[in-house]
């Protein structure tokens, strides 16, 4: 296995050749997700970087072993040295929600529309942490100013479409709280915000990230959001990981010609406030092809910049350049 880090032995969550087809592609087209390996450490703040279609959701949806059964899995997820992929569903309770909690990116998907939210992540609590109802209500109070939500009162009795977009995102994050999980993962759960609410929701995560110790794995397609606030960045294409490492380092010098595109989508989007909101970031010309799926070669060969004719026939290997990085390119040092 290939590791970034110099300790990884102390790694909360380490995945390891993680390959995941969905039943429906079995024949005809590659997996989503094809020999992911990465580690995370307790407290710390990593993005994941992909365009859409690269496999970041897949990605979070199997750390919270959320998948569809009829998805074929292989490699290993190990956390606390466990490997989630052999939990069955009762083992699986006593992780996801509790240990390992998701921060979704439409926060209706995890609030129900006819129930009071503060009712909501009492029932959360209840499950996981039993004990007198008052108290309970007190603790959804204490976890509802944790995220900013000061009116704990009005926001306690609210139903979601009492609340504004920022709000229901922040009870979406007192949610995935109310059991202080060691690892938070949050599926570009800005996107449908305005760049101002989206700034507000980055510091609640940094603030919980400080406060409480968990790890925050935050997925994006937008580099701009994890300028200042990821500690790493992982970035995907089609399914593999192309470039790891820390924040400031890829940023100021990425490797990948991949990582070197997608960052030059960012300046434009500084400049126009409105195209930081995640729909409006310029995307990067071409698309992943049938054929590119199915190369020999470098699987962002055709839309290379970089490319040479060894790009075509051979597909490079992972190296690691400098310590805490690496790169999957032939030609990562021009
Ligand atoms: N339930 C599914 N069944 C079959 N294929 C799927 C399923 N979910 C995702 N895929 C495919 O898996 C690949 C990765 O999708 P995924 O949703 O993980 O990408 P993503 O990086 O999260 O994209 P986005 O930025 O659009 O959310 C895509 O080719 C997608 O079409
Ligand atoms: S290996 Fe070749 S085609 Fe692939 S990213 Fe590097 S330069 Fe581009
Ligand atoms: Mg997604």
């Amino acid at each position: 296995m290939t590791c970034a880090h110099s300790s990884c032995a102390s790694a909360l969550l380490r995945i390891h050749g993680l390959t995941v087809r969905y039943a429906a592609s079995q024949e005809q087209s590659s997996p989503a997700l094809v020999g992911v390996e990465f580690d995370i450490r307790r407290g710390e703040t990593v993005g994941i970087l992909g365009e859409s279609g690269s496999g970041k959701s897949t990605l979070a949806l199997s750390i919270l072993g959320l998948l569809p059964v009829s998805t074929n899995i292989t490699g290993s997820m190990l956390f606390e040295n466990k490997d989630l992929l052999q939990f069955d569903e009762s083992a699986w309770g006593t992780v996801r929600g509790t240990r390992i909690a998701m921060i979704f990116q439409d926060p209706g998907l995890s609030l129900s529309p006819v129930m009071r939210v503060g009712d909501q992540i009492a029932e959360v609590l209840r499950a996981h942490r039993p004990g007198p109802r008052k108290v309970r209500k007190q603790q959804v109070e204490a976890i509802l100013r944790d995220v900013g939500l000061s009116q704990g009162d009005r926001i306690y009795g609210a139903y979601p479409h009492q609340l504004s977009g920022g709000e229901l995102h922040r009870v979406a994050i007192a949610q995935a709280l109310s059991c202080r999980p060691d690892v938070v993962i949050a599926d570009e759960p800005t996107q449908s915000l305005d760049a101002t609410r989206q700034a507000e929701i980055l510091d609640v995560l940094r603030e919980v990230n400080r406060k409480f110790g968990c790890a925050i794995i935050f997925i994006t397609h937008n580099p701009a959001l994890l300028a200042g606030f990821a500690d790493r960045v992982i970035v995907m294409y089609a399914g593999r990981i192309v470039e790891e490492g820390p924040v400031p380092q890829v940023f100021r010098q990425p490797l990948h010609p991949y990582t070197k595109g997608l960052l030059q989508l960012v300046p434009a989007s500084l400049q126009d406030p409105d195209r930081t909101r995640g729909q409006h970031l310029p995307a990067l010309p071409g698309s992943l092809s049938h054929s590119d799926r199915s190369t020999r070669g470098c699987i962002f060969e055709s839309r290379c910049f970089a490319r040479t004719e060894l790009c075509q026939s051979e597909s490079p290997r992972e190296v690691v350049p400098e310590e805490g990085r690496r790169v999957s390119c032939f030609n990562y040092e021009n």
